[in-house]
């Protein structure tokens, strides 16, 4: 299984760019399928899951393809394909996102149930629901779900949960749905509301980007459109702790500060240095950081992506820091491996009580799932010693050159 090396000790100094933002990408790309003609994306990061929607959107018959400087290229003028093949679904989850497109377009669907991952059990459930409402007939058989409509129909619809998937899946098909959708309680994070600028840019009528209120008003046809995908909200923070966690001095930019508001409040919180631009946010060492407690909400609180991060910041705290995971039922498979390198960890139930260690010693550890891995490298960057990571797949599937940047900002990475 691929692994990765790295020495700690060293401090990160420099300026690092932030890649475009895969839980952007995946969405955007599925929403191609509602268009006709050709859509170009750019600042698409270079990742294995995107790889992933890309053979998925081939299969399908919509034609996808990488081009240079990032950017991808994706046309669709075929007939499209009803049937998502089940090895892409169960090797990413946000294949899914292809079932609200897929219905909306061709009044039909078949994609595999995506099934659970490492970090819980994972239903579609919501997203399934908003469909029926839209006036889909729902099934599930043989381990794929089948969506059916002659047309969708506009509707009112309240999410009993603010799910990001539900919520860009549902509004995705809302767009070629007759007359007017309305969805309450939607999720707000800054990936929707991207989506739903392409889908305007695409033709699409959408108000309340970014409220828990969504209204769409239906339309006949999209249209392919350029669009550029908004920079990565988790990789700039994760840089941003990598700088924290060397007593260094970071800046990430071709960021949005604004995206990643609770994750600098915490930071600030902690005393760390903190300077925001409009563009970029420099992070840097004012002495050793103070414990802060810490509870995953849906945007705009603390993002669940980040707690793993965190958490690597809070073993070497100064005082008991509580982080609470709110979204996910099994989201702390890290803190075992942290243990491992010397960290103090208390776990009960849904809550990490995590005491500060003045130090943590490199150790071999095996990487769970991609935001887990990242926080061992994070710990791995700080520890006295070497530290082995294992199962680099996860990372490769969610960070663009992780390795390679922590390596240009002085990280001593042995390979
Ligand atoms: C997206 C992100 C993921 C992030 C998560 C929460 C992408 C590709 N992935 O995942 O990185 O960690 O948001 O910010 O954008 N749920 C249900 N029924 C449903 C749907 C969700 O019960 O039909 C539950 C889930 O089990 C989970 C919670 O809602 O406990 C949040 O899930 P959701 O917001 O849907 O996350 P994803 O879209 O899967």
């Amino acid at each position: 299984m691929p692994r990765l090396s790295l020495e700690g000790g060293h401090i990160l100094i420099g300026t690092v760019k932030a890649s475009g933002a895969k839980n952007a990408a995946l969405p955007l790309l599925a929403a191609t399928i509602l268009m006709d003609g050709e859509c170009l994306l750019s600042n698409v990061p270079d990742l294995h899951d995107i790889n992933t929607m890309i053979k998925m959107l081939n299969a399908l018959n919509v034609r996808a393809e990488y081009g240079p400087n990032n950017q991808i290229k994706i046309t669709n003028t075929k007939k499209v394909r009803h049937i998502a093949p089940y090895d892409l679904v169960t090797a990413m989850r946000a294949s899914f996102f292809v079932a609200g497109p897929l219905l909306a377009k061709t009044g039909f669907a078949k994609v595999p149930l995506p099934g659970g991952c490492s970090i819980g059990s994972r239903p579609i459930d919501l997203h399934l629901k908003g469909f029926k409402a839209l006036g889909a007939k729902v099934s599930i058989e043989h381990g794929f779900v089948e969506l059916q409509c002659k047309q969708l129909i506009g509707t009112r619809f309240y999410m009993d949960f603010p799910s990001v998937g539900a919520t860009e899946n549902i509004m995705m098909a809302a767009t070629l749905a007759q007359g007017q959708t309305i969805i309450e309680n939607v999720a707000q994070e800054p990936e929707i509301t991207d989506l739903g600028h392409f889908l305007i840019a695409a033709g699409a009528s959408i108000t309340g980007l970014g409220t828990s209120t969504i209204t769409i008003n239906g339309t006949k046809t999209l249209t392919g459109t350029h669009h550029r995908v908004i920079p990565d909200r988790i990789e700039a923070g994760t840089l941003l702790i990598a700088g924290a966690i060397t007593k260094g001095d970071v800046t990430v930019f071709d960021a949005i500060p604004e995206h990643n508001e609770p994750l600098l409040q915490k930071l600030k919180e902690c005393g760390l240095g903190l300077e925001i631009f409009p563009d970029r946010v420099r992070v840097f060492y004012q002495g050793q950081p103070t414990a802060v407690d810490i509870e995953t909400l849906p945007f705009p609180g603390f993002p669940t992506d980040m707690q793993a991060q965190m958490m690597s910041l809070m073993t070497l705290a100064k005082g008991t820091s509580i982080i609470t995971e709110s979204i996910f039922e099994n989201r702390f498979m890290h803190a075992d491996e942290l243990m491992r390198m010397g960290a103090k960890i208390k776990l009960n139930n849904r809550s990490a009580l995590v005491t500060g260690v003045p130090m943590l010693s490199g150790a071999e550890v095996k990487i769970t799932d991609l935001r887990a891995g990242a926080a061992l490298i994070l710990a791995g960057l700080a520890a006295e010693g070497i530290t082995t990571v294992h199962g680099l797949k996860h990372l490769r599937r969610g960070y663009d050159n992780l390795p390679e940047k922590l390596q240009s900002l002085g990280a001593k990475i042995l390979g």
